[in-house]
């Protein structure tokens, strides 16, 4: 049976009804989330004393009942008794009774805070868009220059003979192509290739990673060791090969870099049914869970926020790039990138990517 209560329960609308005496006589249950007071405390109350730090929605339910105002998508912000303010807007109207008698009054409570944040996220997107375009065409014109003052560098190489001068020279063209690598990093940031998406066997894409990583390690410093735990009946995610693998190599290094002495990077593979996860992504369906572990320095909580913002880096060589380009292409798949850091326990990356349909 329905009934007027269990509505009332189930609004998504935080309810708050008031009595001739400004007492307190309904509070819902969306009413007890927006406030963070029970309904045990707030039933019987006198409404100035419940929302004495707001007092202006005392207010308005004081004018809606004495002088029949009614306030429709009142905007204000409610002080929470734990988690600080939250936007609101308040509809009120006078209550009657079947005899048509004034018996109190009625506000309507509906949390912002979930369409603020998606403003405030498309804002964030626009700024992004901007800085995106503005980075690019300052690429491009960076890249014409030191073109030239390689190919300078490399003629000057020839023509000297002392080998002193010649490592200065050297190190003009290492540093060249250095700063031109960063410049592609950045225009495959600004403008990523359009996905070219098929059928994905992601433990071969991790393999040729590990292998690249591993023959880098054997001329510079200790190779850390590699841990695999694949799922063996992962099926094949719907990707693309080329940009999955860059992905995996930005979060793969990321790890490595992490480790001191003796430290390791386990990669592990799954598969993810959990609802939330499901529906958080874009494709639904199930998801494949890619999860990059390490032991090494972990990331501050200060860093934690900043390490997708592009150039954010705590490397002396570092660009970064690679967190920012990775989030955008495992968003560009419908997937999600989680991160869980300590600092001085490590860091573990999840990577979640839809799997591919069957074929047919
Ligand atoms: N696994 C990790 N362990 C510790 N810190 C990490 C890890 N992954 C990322 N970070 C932090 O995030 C920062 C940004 O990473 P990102 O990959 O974007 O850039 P980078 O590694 O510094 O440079 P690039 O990847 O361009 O060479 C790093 O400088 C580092 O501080
Ligand atoms: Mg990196």
């Amino acid at each position: 049976m329905l009934s007027i209560e269990d509505i009332l329960e189930n609004l998504a609308e935080g309810v708050v009804a008031i009595d001739l005496d400004m007492d307190v006589r309904v509070f819902n249950q969306s009413a007890e989330k927006i406030t963070e007071t029970s309904r045990s405390v707030a039933i019987g109350r006198p409404l100035k004393d419940l929302f004495r730090s707001d007092l202006r929605v005392v207010e308005i339910l004081e004018k809606t009942l004495k002088e029949g105002r009614l306030f429709a998508e009142y905007e204000v912000k409610l002080h929470r008794k734990f988690s600080g303010e939250v936007p609101v807007v308040i509809t009120t109207s006078q209550v009657f009774d079947v005899e048509g008698v004034l018996s109190g009054a009625a506000a309507l409570i509906k949390d912002l805070s979930g369409i603020k944040s998606i403003e405030e996220g498309s804002l964030r997107k626009e700024r992004l868009a901007y800085i995106g375009a503005f980075a690019s065409n300052l690429a491009h014109e960076i890249k014409n220059p030191l073109t030239g003052i390689r190919g300078a560098a490399q003629l000057l190489t020839r023509r000297v003979k002392d080998s002193g001068l010649k490592e200065y020279t050297s190190v003009i063209m290492s540093e060249a192509d250095r700063l031109n690598a960063i410049l592609n990093d950045l225009l495959d940031f600004a403008r990523p290739a359009a996905l070219n998406r098929k059928s994905v066997n992601i433990h071969m894409v991790l393999d040729s990673v590990i292998l690249l990583l591993q023959e880098g390690a054997e001329d510079g410093g200790p190779a850390p060791r590699f841990i695999k735990e694949y799922d063996p009946s992962l099926p094949p995610v719907y990707g693309d090969g080329h940009q999955l693998t860059q992905v995996f190599l930005n979060l793969i290094k990321n790890a490595q870099e992490a480790l001191s002495e003796g430290g390791d990077v386990q990669v592990l593979t799954r598969m993810i049914t959990e609802f939330h996860l499901v529906e958080a992504g874009s494709t639904g369906g199930k998801m494949a869970a890619v999860e990059i572990r390490d032991n090494g320095c972990g990331i501050k909580g200060e860093d934690l926020e900043n390490i997708f913002t592009p150039f954010f880096t705590t490397k002396p060589k570092g660009s970064g790039l690679g967190m920012a380009i990775s989030l955008k292409i495992v968003k560009e798949h419908g997937g999600l990138l989680k991160i869980d850091s300590a600092p001085g326990k490590g860091t573990a990356v999840a990577v979640y990517l839809p799997i591919a349909e069957k074929e047919g």
